[in-house]
């Protein structure tokens, strides 16, 4: 469910100090920011939000997007950046030769055969690559103020981030306002530029935590009334204050409202279990196979017994784990609710079910797990496989009740 930016609920602080920056930039005192917070936590709708009073103060306002499946196309995000500024047209307003100098800058940089594992950066002889290009792009800012916007920074490509904090150095004295958004916990996966990125121009980190008890409520009054007055504490209590989990939550319940009479109490429904798949796939790489490893032992399994199921080591289960707490969905050692694993198993392919149950099975005694146990594993792998169309209504088992109280 996408909210217009103005019904933002809780950024008021975030939005305020933007704006300072925004007048400071243009009052030629650039910035760096960096909007943190895990997924679901609303950074893109605040850079949106950011882009549009931008905008309105005659601030020329140029985004790109960093995509995980494009991190291994060298400058691919400047390239956005770069085509969005107009720096790549001979039409672009910048000073004769600008624009030429960037595309064939960038032409370079990308029709170069970089190894990859070898060339993590530029290499020094490359070196005027990258200082030319920030050249063009300050030079593109002498006339009028620019917010540059980088959205999921963390997914950009080595050479973006290197060209990035190259950029960010030299923003101190010019018109130039950076905002990039990341999710707030590096991992050994990421490239050293990112780390470079992050510290080492000291950018401005404004924290996008998640909505607070009384946010929640003030997303839950917007459901027609009547509404229960214990519904925006169970709805906290379920989503954690995630936003993307809390917006999606409500949108079930107006489907129930809308829809036939209710039949028992609200349900956490299809957009809960998307809303929870979206921010499993877009948090940490394993956080989704962990979370679904979770659900299917029934969200008690220890680390090692993690690590063996999924083939992956310890710390990167460490790594998973954290980003799991960080999105809401599992405060301790355990999923927040039964809903929650529900929605996890729900958003999973039929086939991973069954072979995570059939892997736990084989681990067994050795997981620690007793032998009644691993023979539940194995019947659930054949239900969940034998189980007519391809997915089967998931949920915990039967017994469970995924209503929500009140
Ligand atoms: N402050 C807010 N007030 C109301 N709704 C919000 C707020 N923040 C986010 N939302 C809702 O949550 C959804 C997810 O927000 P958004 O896509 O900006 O999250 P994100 O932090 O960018 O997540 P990701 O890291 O996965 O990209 C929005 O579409 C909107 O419905
Ligand atoms: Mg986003």
């Amino acid at each position: 469910m996408h909210r217009p930016a103005e019904d933002l609920i809780e950024r008021e602080d975030q939005l305020g100090t933007l704006g300072e920056l925004l007048s400071a930039a243009v009052a030629g005192s650039g910035q760096t920011a960096v909007l943190s917070g895990a997924s679901g936590n609303g950074k893109s709708v605040l850079l949106d939000r950011m882009r549009s009073l931008a905008g309105e103060v005659g601030t020329d306002v140029t985004t790109a997007i960093a995509a995980c499946t494009e991190q291994s196309l060298p400058l691919g995000v400047i390239g956005q950046l770069a085509g969005a500024a107009g720096l790549l047209t001979s039409h672009a307003p910048e000073p004769a030769g600008a624009a030429t100098s960037v595309a064939g800058l960038l032409d370079a940089a990308m029709s170069r055969d970089w190894d990859l594992a070898q060339d993590a950066s530029f290499p020094p002889s490359s070196a005027k690559i990258l200082h030319g290009l920030c050249m063009a792009f300050l030079r593109g800012i002498e006339r009028r103020p620019m917010m540059l916007c980088i959205d999921d920074v963390h997914h950009a490509d080595p050479f973006s981030m290197q060209f990035l904090s190259y950029l960010s150095r030299r923003v101190r004295a010019t018109r130039l306002l950076m905002v990039l958004t990341d999710l707030p916990q590096l991992s050994p996966a990421h490239p050293a530029q990112y780390v470079e990125l992050l510290h080492s121009s000291t950018p401005i980190v404004l924290t996008v935590p998640p909505l607070t008890r009384a946010g929640v409520a003030d997303m839950v009054r917007r459901l027609p009334p009547p509404v229960d007055p214990g519904l925006a504490g169970h709805v906290h209590a379920l989503t954690g204050g995630n936003p993307r989990l809390t917006a999606a939550l409500v949108e079930d319940v107006l489907r129930r409202v809308e829809g036939p009479p209710a039949v028992g109490r609200p349900v956490a429904g299809e957009a809960f279990i998307e809303a929870v798949r979206t921010c499993l796939l877009r948090s940490q790489p394993h956080a989704l196979p962990i979370a679904r490893a979770l659900a299917v032992t029934g969200g008690t399994a220890e680390v090692p017994v993690l690590a063996q199921l999924l083939s992956i080591s310890e710390e990167m289960v460490d790594w998973g784990l954290l980003a799991l707490h960080r999105v809401g969905l599992l405060p301790g050692h355990a999923f927040r609710d039964p809903r929650v694993q529900a929605a996890v198993l729900a958003g999973m392919p039929v086939r991973e079910r069954a072979e995570l149950h059939r892997r736990l099975a084989v681990l067994g005694p050795g997981g620690g797990e007793p032998a009644d146990i691993v023979a539940r594993h194995l019947v659930d792998a054949q239900d969940v496989e034998g189980a007519p169309g391809s997915r089967r209504p998931l949920g915990p088992p039967p017994a469970r009740d995924q209503s929500m109280p009140g």
